[in-house]
């Protein structure tokens, strides 16, 4: 009895394998690591002393999936694997098509095979678009993204919940993120983007390691109490426990259901440049630069649902997150190639 994690050596995924071999779960991780390493799994096994075992495989890959489920005995599975980052969606829509929609199709299509309909997937609150009204509750319509990553998010919600309404044995729950930070307290495991980071907190922390020279910040013009564009920040170890709690309301047979994880507190970037200073004594430069095309001014969760139906709230503050994702970055400045 194994809970198969898709994207499991990725960011949230790690986090989440951790929890979960915490919580006394037996877990399998499948990745292609097109976006990770597998060394992210050696450390979850160094921080829970439980080797994870590990399937290199592709979620496109009928032949793989098949052979993993055939082997396994899962009962659930939580869906991490697909392709993130905003602005090269815009430019690549056929491969985010292809790998989140295309993926998930195939993955649910092998889980139905093999009699395992119990999914938890990893929404975003991209999917809310310009937010009708905050703080955002799950009863927010769902708007225009503004790039393919956010639409795979959006038509993936509306498939996996026509599949629920089809066949009423799945147990679908769709997690709606906010902005993940933050890292393992033991500073083994964390974000590790390749490039230049396009988030924000990775940002810093790369202008804190001395790896970049300043941080830009994308606007100071919206309506927001300082200019600068507010967000909710969720430490990605609430995040991952999140995941825990859905678990265990799938356990329950719970239908079709969909929550926010965030913590309804919204900060700006230079609330973010604040705290990091305070939590870690290091100076972030900045410089004031132009509006990031597709950015809305604001972005927080009410996130009480969760918390009424799972039992779940985030415990950590920004200073927290801000000295995890500090003490991460500093001592793997290189990531996992360190
Ligand atoms: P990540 O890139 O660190 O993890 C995703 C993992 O999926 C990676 O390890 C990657 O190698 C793997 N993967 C990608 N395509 C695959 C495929 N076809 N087959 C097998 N593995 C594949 O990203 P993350 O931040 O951990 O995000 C996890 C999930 O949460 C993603 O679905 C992401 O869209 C979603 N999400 C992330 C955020 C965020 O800000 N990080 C916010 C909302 C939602
Ligand atoms: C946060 C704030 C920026 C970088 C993205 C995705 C979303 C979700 C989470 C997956 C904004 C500002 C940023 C920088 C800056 N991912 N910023 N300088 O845009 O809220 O959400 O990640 O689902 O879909 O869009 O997060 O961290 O990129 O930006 O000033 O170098 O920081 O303008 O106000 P965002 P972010």
């Amino acid at each position: 009895m194994a809970i198969l994690v898709t994207g499991g050596s990725g960011y949230i995924g790690s986090h989440t394998v951790v929890e979960l071999i915490d919580a006394g779960y037996e877990v399998i991780v499948c990745d292609n690591l097109s976006n990770s390493s597998e060394k992210s799994l050696e450390r979850v096994a160094q921080i829970t002393g439980k080797k994870i075992p590990f399937y290199k495989a592709d979620i496109r890959d009928r032949d793989a999936m098949n052979a993993i489920f055939d082997k396994e005995e899962i009962t659930a599975v939580i869906h991490f694997a697909g392709l993130k980052a905003v602005g090269e969606s815009v430019s690549k829509p056929l491969e985010y098509y292809d790998n989140n929609i295309n993926g998930t199709l195939v993955l649910v299509d092998v889980m139905a095979k093999h009699g395992v309909k119990n999914l938890i997937f990893s929404s975003s609150a991209t999917v809310y678009g310009s937010p009708a009204f905050i703080p955002i509750t799950e009863e927010c319509p769902k708007g225009q993204c503004t790039n393919p990553y956010g639409w795979t998010k959006s038509m993936l919600e509306q498939i996996l919940s026509d599949i629920q309404f089809a066949d009423k044995e799945w147990n679908v729950i769709l997690l709606r993120y906010f902005n993940p930070i933050g890292a393992h307290k033991s500073g083994l495991i964390g974000e590790n983007p390749n490039g230049i980071p396009n988030n924000l907190m990775p940002y810093v922390t790369q202008v804190a390691v001395g790896k970049r020279p300043e941080l830009g910040v994308f606007g100071n013009d919206y309506d927001t109490h300082d200019g600068t564009g507010v967000r909710d920040y969720i430490h990605v170890v609430d995040l991952a426990q999140g995941h825990v709690k859905a678990l265990k309301k799938i356990e329950e047979k719970a239908g079709l259901k969909i929550y926010n994880l965030g913590t309804g507190n919204g900060y700006s970037v230079l609330d973010i440049v604040k705290n990091f200073e305070a939590a870690t004594g290091v100076k972030i430069p900045y410089a004031i630069k132009p509006r990031r095309p597709g950015d809305i001014a604001t972005c927080y969760a009410n996130a009480e649902l969760a918390e009424k139906e799972l039992g779940w709230k985030a415990q950590n503050g920004i200073l927290e997150m801000c000295e995890d994702a500090w003490r991460w970055q500093k001592n793997n400045p290189n990531g996992y190639d360190d």
